[in-house]
């Protein structure tokens, strides 16, 4: 059951903890609805049936087999899988300690293991037939081969294509302008002083574990050490005193304040980023219609050191930055895969499972209406159909927002049922907006996290490549990700994906992080829109040189603008027309053809970071074409499978 609760926004702003607790009760009693066994004759039992089954068979065999046994456990003893698997996992080294509990121990407030989804998965999951290859394919590291994509497809959900379908509109001549922010990811550990030059995934903090990875850059004379620096008022920086971090002789490289290459975003970063947006603005006498962001407010840290709580308070933090600098600017966001609870994670409405994570949705759709940026219709909607929700922005924008987990390979949901070409309702969501949309004459954003060539699954990135396709040029005027925090984009091509000019259908933008995890520079851009057709015009990017806040005495970043799309590769290009998907395979073409150009486009993708690669060595940044020219699984696999043939 959900508690109703009333939330005002003074309580968001200010007491975040205190009303984090019915949230955290929600979850903790959806989470308690597996209740762990302690019958040991059948542990062992299951324990024993495991090891049975994976002995003699080939290892894509002994996986699906397993699947089999847990499926019969989940669906008569379901509390047993919890105790046993990760038992069986540890005694024959199915996978290191902490990943047989992360993979199979029961989740539960404090600990962030995926046993729960694991068993949730296992009750519906065909081991059999697609689902179970695809599971021992993506979650079980390659122990089947990646089964053939099944031809499912949703295009009897939408009329046919007339020919004015074909045309996008002719832009005008006024623009406006809109902020695209992502990829906070706060560390709320982040330690002044603490190591940065440690060999665990996340530095920086006092549990970052291990010597070594890379503490390079540290050459023994940086300055910038203050514990307590922060911003008062929102704009003024505090700095606070000098803290001896060499007292620790224990530390080879201590973390500066404001973050650094190896690191999650401390707060005090977000709040510069987002200071920066606010200090350009001023400046130049620009104004944001409205601000995106694309996903990710919660940290990469080991998962033995992520807990509900730690999740729900940077959700909290990230857009309470936002909120309290950008005041009435509206921020429409999607959620990421860090944005969930256990990570990655979501479950289909139907099916029984949801409930583990409608806190989620209750804390977006109640703090997004208090902000102003959605109004209480949406809100409802946000609540209720939490795979995404649409809004008709004042300027007569539709933007549709979707929830990338969805068709994220380590969503454990996204397993069963897996031909289902709309498992979780959310494409029909949007195929239903869009014929709405194109039957009124409106252009419509899709924005979401995760770029289906990173990290999704192959069949949903087909529908959803199927469902641009049908919908450009005349409706869909943009698509926008994160989730990658490299500048990029992504080309969709027709034709058998002949990546050739005639074939280029459109191109979704991929939008740099403020994250500097892991070795770029934070950034953030805007877009200038035109007015008619909310078309993309240009776009502009800012970064902060985080080197040189190391040893400055712990000045504020200087935030500097960094390259417009338009002048970056120096693409002959008519003023009049936006930077459409033609323009963008025009630069594919020189970043696959050269050398000097796949160096620029890597400069901008790190924002010219000490570790951006050189281009130049051999082997070296060979797949990026493959990575902007390609928007499904499939093509993007064969594209760089073709590089070491
Ligand atoms: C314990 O598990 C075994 C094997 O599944 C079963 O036969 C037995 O009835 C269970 N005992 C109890 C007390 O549930
Ligand atoms: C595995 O193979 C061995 C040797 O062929 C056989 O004795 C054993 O019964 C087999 N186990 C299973 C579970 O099939
Ligand atoms: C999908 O259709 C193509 C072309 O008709 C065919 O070659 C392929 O085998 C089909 N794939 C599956 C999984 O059925
Ligand atoms: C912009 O276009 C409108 C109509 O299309 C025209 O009336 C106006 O003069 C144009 N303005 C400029 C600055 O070109
Ligand atoms: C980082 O740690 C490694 C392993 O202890 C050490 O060799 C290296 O010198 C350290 N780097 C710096 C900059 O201290
Ligand atoms: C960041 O900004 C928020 C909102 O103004 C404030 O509550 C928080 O203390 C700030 N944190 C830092 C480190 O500046
Ligand atoms: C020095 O750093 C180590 C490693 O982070 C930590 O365990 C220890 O408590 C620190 N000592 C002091 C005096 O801060
Ligand atoms: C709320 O927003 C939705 C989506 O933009 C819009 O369709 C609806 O008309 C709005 N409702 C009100 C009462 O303003
Ligand atoms: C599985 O998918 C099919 C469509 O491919 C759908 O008709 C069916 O209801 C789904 N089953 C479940 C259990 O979701
Ligand atoms: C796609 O490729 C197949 C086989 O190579 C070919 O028969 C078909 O005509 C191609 N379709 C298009 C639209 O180019
Ligand atoms: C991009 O714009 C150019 C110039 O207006 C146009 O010729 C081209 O067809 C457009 N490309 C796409 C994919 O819409
Ligand atoms: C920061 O890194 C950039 C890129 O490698 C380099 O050009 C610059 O000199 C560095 N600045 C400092 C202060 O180390």
């Amino acid at each position: 059951m959900i508690l109703s609760r009333v939330i005002t926004l003074g309580a968001i702003a200010a007491t975040g903890a205190a009303f984090s607790q019915d949230y955290k009760a929600d979850a903790n009693e959806a989470f308690n609805e597996l209740v762990p066994s302690n019958n040991q004759t059948a542990i062992d039992q299951l324990i024993h049936e495991l090891r049975e089954v994976s002995i003699n068979d080939s290892r894509c065999q002994a996986c699906l087999n397993r699947l089999e046994v847990g499926k019969k456990w989940a669906q008569e003893n379901p509390g047993v899988i919890p105790v046993a698997w990760p038992q069986w996992c540890v005694r024959y080294k199915a996978g290191s300690p902490d990943s047989c509990t992360r993979n199979f121990a029961r989740t539960t407030v404090e600990r962030n293991a995926e046993g729960s989804n694991f068993v949730d998965m296992l009750t519906l999951i065909d081991p059999h037939g697609y689902d179970g290859q695809l599971y021992c394919q993506y979650l079980e590291e390659d122990s089947c081969p990646k089964p053939p994509t099944p031809n499912s497809s949703l295009s009897h959900l939408w009329p046919p294509k007339q020919p004015k379908h074909h045309v996008a509109p002719e832009p005008g001549n006024e623009t406006f302008n809109v902020l695209h922010i992502s990829d906070f990811h706060v560390e709320l550990d982040y330690t002044v002083g603490a190591e940065s030059n440690c060999s665990a995934t996340m530095c920086c903090t006092p549990h970052s574990q291990g010597k070594g990875g890379g503490g390079y850059l540290y050459k023994g004379h940086w300055n910038s050490f203050y514990k307590d620096a922060h911003y008062e008022n929102e704009f003024t920086y505090v700095k606070g005193a000098y803290y001896n971090v060499f007292q620790n002789s224990s530390i080879s490289a201590p973390a500066p304040t404001f973050g650094h290459y190896h690191c999650d975003a401390p707060e005090i970063l977000v709040n510069s980023s987002i200071n920066s947006v606010v200090d350009y603005g001023k400046k130049h006498n620009l104004s944001f219609e409205f601000a995106m962001f694309t996903g990710d407010l919660i940290d990469h840290d080991e998962q033995a050191w992520m807990n509900f709580d730690k999740s729900l308070a940077s959700e909290e933090a990230g857009f309470r930055d936002l909120k309290s600098r950008l005041g009435d600017m509206p921020v429409y966001s999607t959620l990421g895969n860090h944005d969930s609870y256990p990570y990655g994670e979501i479950a289909q409405e139907g099916h029984g499972f949801s409930n583990k994570y409608t806190w989620n949705n209750d804390l977006m759709a109640e703090m997004w209406k208090d902000y102003g940026w959605i109004n209480e219709t949406t809100s409802q909607f946000v609540r209720t159909h939490y795979t995404g929700f649409a809004v008709d922005t004042k300027v007569g924008l539709r933007i549709v927002s979707l929830n990338s987990n969805c068709y994220y390979r380590k969503n454990h949901y996204a397993f069963w049922n897996a031909t289902d070409p709309d498992g979780f309702g959310m494409w029909s969501f949007l195929i239903s907006e869009l014929v709405d949309a194109e039957s009124k004459g409106q252009r419509v954003w899709i924005m979401t996290h995760i770029p289906p060539i990173v990290d999704g699954l192959p069949l949903p990135s087909k529908i959803f490549y199927e469902i641009i396709e049908r919908f450009s040029p005349y409706t869909i005027a943009g698509v926008f990700f994160g989730h990658t925090h490299l500048d990029q984009f992504n080309i969709l091509y027709a034709g058998n994906n002949t990546k050739t000019i005639e074939n280029v259908i459109n191109h979704a933008w991929i939008s740099q992080a403020v994250t500097p995890w892991f070795n770029n520079n934070p950034s953030w851009r805007w877009y200038e829109i035109d007015k008619e057709t909310f078309s993309v015009m240009n776009a502009y990017n800012y970064y902060a040189k985080l080197n040189e806040t190391f040893d400055n005495e712990g000045k504020e970043p200087e935030w500097l603008f960094e390259y417009s799309c338009r002048d970056g590769y120096g693409i002959d290009w008519p003023k009049t027309s936006p930077l459409n998907g033609t323009y963008w395979h025009l630069v594919s073409e020189k970043i696959r053809d050269s050398v000097e150009y796949r160096q620029i486009y890597e400069n901008y993708a790190t924002r010219f970071s000490p570790y951006v690669p050189d281009c130049s060595q051999n082997g070296k940044c060979l797949s990026d074409y493959c990575t902007l020219s390609s928007f499904q699984v499939d093509d993007y696999d064969n594209c760089v499978s073709q590089l070491h043939t």
